[in-house]
């Protein structure tokens, strides 16, 4: 079966030397396309910048902005899963400049941001091509199971993974502690190391296409 996972930040260009990005480091989606190549799935990487090593046995695709993701998560359709670990930049700036920009005296920098396209929700609306099971992350510092839930639905998502982040869990850190989601249910799972996180995903997914 094939799967499909997205991993790392993006980064959205103010200029040739600037960007809007976040801490996401890529050890949690990574983490589940090895975990998923080692459960025999064919898995696609599409990643954003990130510090790792290419996980040998995936095909991984190497992208920069959020519509580049959503473009290359396009071109890797049909996949049987989807697993949307990446913290896709919400925004991107309208008025990215192909020069760098020059202080102009008034302290002052105005930069327009955009929304970005919503790669989880237009994966789980694809027409004709919608993978069998779609998975999200939601990370959330407050309120986190109940904006997962929230998310889940407004993103018509199978499953979310609500991720309660902090300076030690999610973003950057060795562990995560997560709350699956799905339509039967939630499920806490205790905080541990984000590879454990994955084999455990990985088995629910396993369970639920009835493999041995
Ligand atoms: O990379 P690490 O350092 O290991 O950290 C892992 C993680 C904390 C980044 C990861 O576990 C995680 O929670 N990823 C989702 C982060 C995020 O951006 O969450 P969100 O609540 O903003 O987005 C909800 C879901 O929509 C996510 O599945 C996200 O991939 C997806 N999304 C969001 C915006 C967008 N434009 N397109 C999307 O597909």
């Amino acid at each position: 079966m094939k799967a499909l996972i997205t991993s790392g930040p993006t980064h959205e260009p103010i200029d040739p030397v600037r960007f809007i990005g976040n801490r996401s480091s890529g050890k949690q989606g990574h983490a589940i396309a090895a975990a998923m190549r080692d459960a025999g799935f064919d898995v696609t990487l599409v990643t954003g910048p990130v510090h790792l090593p290419d996980p040998e046995g995936v095909t991984t695709i190497h992208v920069t902005t959020a519509k580049e993701m959503l473009n290359a998560c396009l071109a890797a359709l049909p996949t049987d899963i989807v697993v949307c670990a990446a913290a896709v930049g919400d925004w991107r700036v309208e008025n990215a400049q192909d020069k760098k920009i020059k202080k102009d005296g008034t302290g002052l920098l105005t930069l327009t941001l955009t929304e970005n396209p919503d790669i989880l929700h237009t994966l789980s609306t694809h027409l004709n091509q919608r993978p069998k099971l779609v998975i999200g992350f939601a990370a959330e510092t407050q309120n986190v199971v109940e904006y997962a839930t929230a998310k889940r639905l407004k993103k018509k998502c199978d499953w979310i993974l609500a991720n309660e982040v902090s300076d030690t869990k999610g973003f950057d850190a060795e562990q995560n502690e997560v709350t699956l989601i799905t339509d039967v249910g939630t499920e806490r799972w205790a905080r541990q190391g984000k590879p454990h996180i994955a084999e455990r995903l990985v088995r629910k997914i396993k369970l639920h296409f009835d493999m041995p």
